[in-house]
């Protein structure tokens, strides 16, 4: 392919010298990426902390895989279950050992690829119904990309894995979890500094509303569930179906609640993020604009896309993920040493807690080639064989991968090649979004871009 020309989109600039503590919890709430030093776009490991409060920065494949996967009996989700454990309780994500493994065992067959091929329909009537109302506004009108995008995904998580939801609830739920977001790097803040859970926190009472409105909301679906005599095939099915193996035990109220909340959730937010700094991106790049048209047209003859056509769009899975590798919609993940552990050659206390910024992982000095630059050639099929399995995770990696991946990867696949058959998208202010940590990787001041329809 014909070199495209470099472009070097919106970053976060590490601080120029480490931040003291007052400055460090300013940066904090503001961005939790602008407290990453530049050490740890650059070296392996960074510790920080202290004796008190023991922290590393780990960036190298072998020391994540020592965490995520050859060690991980030592390094436990400690901060991830005291921040999400209120909402999410002891579902999938936030239970650990024999507890995590029985409920992804029953929901694994869910995401099977055969499974996930009958979604595509709904994947594409999403996208169609986002360009029905773009189409509905005049042209060039600027819309409000990042909302769109999580109507969009939230759409497909509740017509496919969930039990349908009309817009209230839609509402509802949006509703909470931007309150969450807003203020959830206090929350980050408080765990990481080893506060009690108890001591006042801004935006303390905000969340537990949120909570509570999202948690009472879904036990009421849960509810009509039970009075269904003949429940479609979907997630709830299988939880309600499920038997804890040692114990016999299936879920009450309370864990499908658990588990439903934390899908809702964990799987359309961080598509919609994905999706949306994707199209910022290609509205900045006409070539690769141009390179997925083409692909897509050769694909699908400008119909709508099938289930067995979503594999060949390669250039627009190449753009997706590279757009991922930029912009990770986890741009932060932790685990807290539970026993004291060697790995990689460096000896960690228990209580250090692990932190693995995906955000600098993915723009590593040592590990990528112009590491700023958006350059999707990097995932063509022959190059990203060479790229190291814990170099790019924009999904986790080790047992706890993202179980949505696969969803995920078809779903914003088919939703961006629906969009680029039809739509063409532009910058619509001269303003560069910046990247911000909250629970996903927002672009702050939102993204608004212009959209005019094809023909
Ligand atoms: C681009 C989209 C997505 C990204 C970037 C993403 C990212 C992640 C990451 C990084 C983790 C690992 C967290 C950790 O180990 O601490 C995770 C876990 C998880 N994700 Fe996703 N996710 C995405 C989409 C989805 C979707 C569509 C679903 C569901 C349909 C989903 C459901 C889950 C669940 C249930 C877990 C917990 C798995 C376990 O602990 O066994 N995700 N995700």
């Amino acid at each position: 392919m014909v070199r495209m020309p470099p472009l070097t989109p919106p970053r976060v600039v590490p601080p120029a010298s480490p931040l003291g503590r007052l400055a460090f919890i300013r940066a904090f709430v503001r961005n939790p990426l602008q407290v990453l030093p530049r050490a740890a776009y650059e070296e392996d490991f960074v510790a920080f902390g202290g004796a008190k409060l023991p922290r590393a920065w780990v960036t190298s494949p072998a020391l994540i895989k020592a965490v995520l996967l050859d060690e991980r009996e030592k390094f436990g989700k400690l901060t991830q279950i005291r921040l999400l454990g209120p909402l999410l309780g002891k579902g999938i994500l936030t239970s650990e050992g024999a507890d995590w493994k029985w409920q992804r065992q029953a929901v694994a067959p869910m995401f099977r690829p055969q499974e996930l091929a009958r979604f595509v329909p709904t994947f594409v009537r999403a996208a169609e119904d986002a360009l029905a109302r773009w189409r509905a506004m005049p042209p060039g009108s600027v819309q409000a990309i990042d909302e769109d995008m999580t109507r969009a995904t939230f759409e497909v998580i509740a017509a496919t894995l969930l039990p349908s939801a009309d817009e209230s609830f839609a509402r509802t739920v949006q509703g909470s979890v931007q309150s969450l977001q807003r203020f959830g790097p206090w929350g980050i803040l408080y765990a990481s500094m080893n506060l009690p859970p108890w001591l006042p926190q801004p935006g303390m009472f905000a969340q537990a509303r949120a909570v509570r409105i999202l948690r009472s909301t879904v036990a009421a679906l849960v509810r009509e569930r039970e009075g269904e005599s003949d429940p479609p095939d979907d997630l709830m099915r299988r939880l309600i179906a499920a038997r804890d193996p040692e114990t016999g035990r299936s879920m009450g109220e309370a864990q499908l609640v658990d588990n439903l909340l934390t899908f809702y959730l964990a799987g359309h937010e961080t598509t919609a993020k994905a999706l949306t700094w994707t199209l910022y991106l290609l509205a900045r790049s006409p070539e690769w604009t141009a390179a997925l048209e083409d692909e897509i047209e050769r694909v699908t003859g400008g119909a709508a896309i099938r289930g067995d056509q979503a594999a060949d769009l390669v250039k627009v899975q190449q753009v997706l993920k590279e757009s991922m590798r930029l912009y990770p919609p986890v741009p932060m993940m932790s685990r807290q040493a539970v026993a004291d552990a060697q790995i990689d050659g460096h000896a960690i206390r228990a209580g250090t807690s692990i932190l693995m910024p995906i955000y600098a992982i993915h723009r590593h000095a040592k590990r990528w080639d112009r590491p700023d630059e958006f350059d999707p050639a990097r995932f063509s099929p022959e190059r990203e064989a060479a790229i190291p399995r814990y170099q790019y995770m924009p999904f986790g990696a080790g047992p706890r991968l993202c179980i949505g991946m696969p969803f995920a990867m078809i779903e914003a696949t088919v939703i961006l090649a629906t969009f680029l058959q039809r739509a063409r998208f532009a910058l619509a202010r001269d303003e560069e979004p910046t990247p911000v940590a909250s629970v996903t990787l927002i672009p702050k001041g939102g993204m608004p871009l212009k959209v005019s329809m094809k023909g």
